[in-house]
């Protein structure tokens, strides 16, 4: 297993930019399926899960092309409605394309999904909403099975505003039949992006980004070209790791629209930031301040930065408390910092934070996407060399981090084991 080898304390200057979304790219992804035609993808990051999501699709009998950062899917000949366990369990969102796969096939079979261990991760609020639209979804052996004769639109109101249930529910309702009203809705800007895909596709959806959501199911789509929106995770992680090296960049292809609870605490720790159309100037003081942090679902501060900032605030003046709000065992990471010298402590849902004069180098281990990107900050401030192992967890999710930190100054190789 590969390692990054990062020999800390340098400051990260100049200018780097920002990747298409990870988390805008799968459900896309997975929407090329309701066409019986060509889509054309632009910016979808080249990562693990891309990758995963494009493999499914190919299993499924979809041909694709990919060339950089572009992804044409011709999906007219999908001969296949079951999604591979094995590839199933490789990441958490493929249960997305059981909307997809029901909504033009009237049937699906999957089994549960996997994905980075961060707690307890049901899809209890899928099926509902699925069963909400006439779907019959049963169990079997470890399958779900999804059969339907007609989708016929309702009213969902969600018990909680989960992002991955809210694009299922909006891909199974885009070809059904009548009117979809989904409350409560996830309003994550990667949903809006969806939404904006499916309607150039020939769909009809609005009010994503606010909490109701309303799909008019159509019988037909049509070819479609779209570009991604950019990556608001890695946004924020590349401003954070150039805010605890006391350093200067400048990000482009970025919007800071899509992160303003992250620039805001990014403020409170010390940092000036500047924001352009779309570019975000960053300038970090020689020691940032201890912030608190409270994760919620858009437009609360994301669970996805929580490890990060957790990484930024090590070396921070003053207690910061960290709050996760979204997602049981997110903390992981939090041990593998102390054997860096940070001083965590945890009580419940809640990491205490005091800051210390200095983090130390040591092997350290990624024990999910996020929580390895915090180690990269972390390490990335600390004096001497440290060792993060296990970094497939990272590539799931960044596309060229290493690169983009080595053009920013960073001194960061790859130790393939
Ligand atoms: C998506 C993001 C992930 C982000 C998360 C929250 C993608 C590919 N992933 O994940 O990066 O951290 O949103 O912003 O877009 N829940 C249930 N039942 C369900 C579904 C969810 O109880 O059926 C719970 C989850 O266990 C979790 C919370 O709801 O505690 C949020 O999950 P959800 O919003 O669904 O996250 P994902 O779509 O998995």
């Amino acid at each position: 297993m590969s390692s990054y080898i990062i020999e800390g304390g340098k400051k990260l200057e100049g200018k780097t930019y920002v990747s298409g979304s990870k988390n805008a790219s799968l459900p896309i992804i997975a929407a090329t399926i309701l066409n019986q035609g060509i889509s054309k993808l632009y910016n979808v990051p080249r990562i693990h899960d891309t990758q995963m999501m494009i493999e499914i699709l190919k299993k499924l009998g979809c041909k694709v092309k990919c060339n950089k950062n572009k992804v044409v899917v011709d999906s007219s000949n999908v001969n296949n409605y079951e999604i591979p366990e094995r590839l199933m369990r490789e990441m958490r969102s493929s249960v997305i394309l059981a909307g997809s796969i029901v909504g033009r096939y009237k049937k699906a079979i999957f089994s549960y999904p996997g994905g980075c261990d961060i707690g307890v991760r049901p899809i209890d609020l899928h099926i509902k909403g699925f069963e909400k639209l006439g779907i019959n979804v049963q169990e079997s052996f470890g399958k779900i099975i999804c059969l339907v004769d007609e989708i016929k639109g309702t009213e969902i109101n969600l018990d909680f505003p989960s992002v991955g249930a809210t694009e299922n529910i909006i891909l199974a309702s885009v070809l059904g039949n009548g009117k979809t009203i989904i409350r409560n809705a996830a309003m994550e800007p990667e949903i809006e992006d969806l939404q904006n895909f499916l309607n150039r596709m020939g769909a009809r959806v609005e009010g994503a980004g606010t909490k109701t959501i309303i799909i008019n199911g159509v019988h037909k789509l049509k070819d479609v070209s779209y570009n991604i929106m950019p990556d608001r995770i890695e946004t924020g992680t590349l401003l954070c790791a150039a805010a605890v090296t006391g350093g200067k960049i400048v990000l482009e292809r970025a919007n800071s629209e899509h992160i303003k609870p992250v620039i805001d605490k990014l403020e409170e720790a010390g940092c000036k930031i500047e924001i352009e159309r779309d570019f975000i100037i960053l300038d970090a003081p020689k020691k940032l301040k201890a912030v608190d942090i409270n994760t919620m679902p858009y437009p609360g501060f994301p669970t996805d930065m929580q490890s990060i900032f957790g990484a930024i605030l090590c070396t921070a003046t003053g207690t910061s408390i960290i709050t996760e709000n979204i997602f049981e065992s997110r903390f992981k990471y939090s041990g593998e910092l102390q054997r860096m010298g940070a001083k965590i402590i945890i009580k419940d849902k809640s990491l205490i934070i005091k800051g210390v004069r200095k983090l130390y180098g040591t092997k350290v281990k990624a024990t999910d996407l996020r929580g390895g990107a915090a180690l990269i900050v972390a390490a990335l401030k600390a004096k001497g060399k440290t060792e993060i192992e296990d970094i497939k967890y990272i590539l799931r999710g960044y596309e060229k981090i290493e690169k983009k930190l080595i053009d920013l100054g960073g001194n960061i190789k790859v130790l393939i084991n």
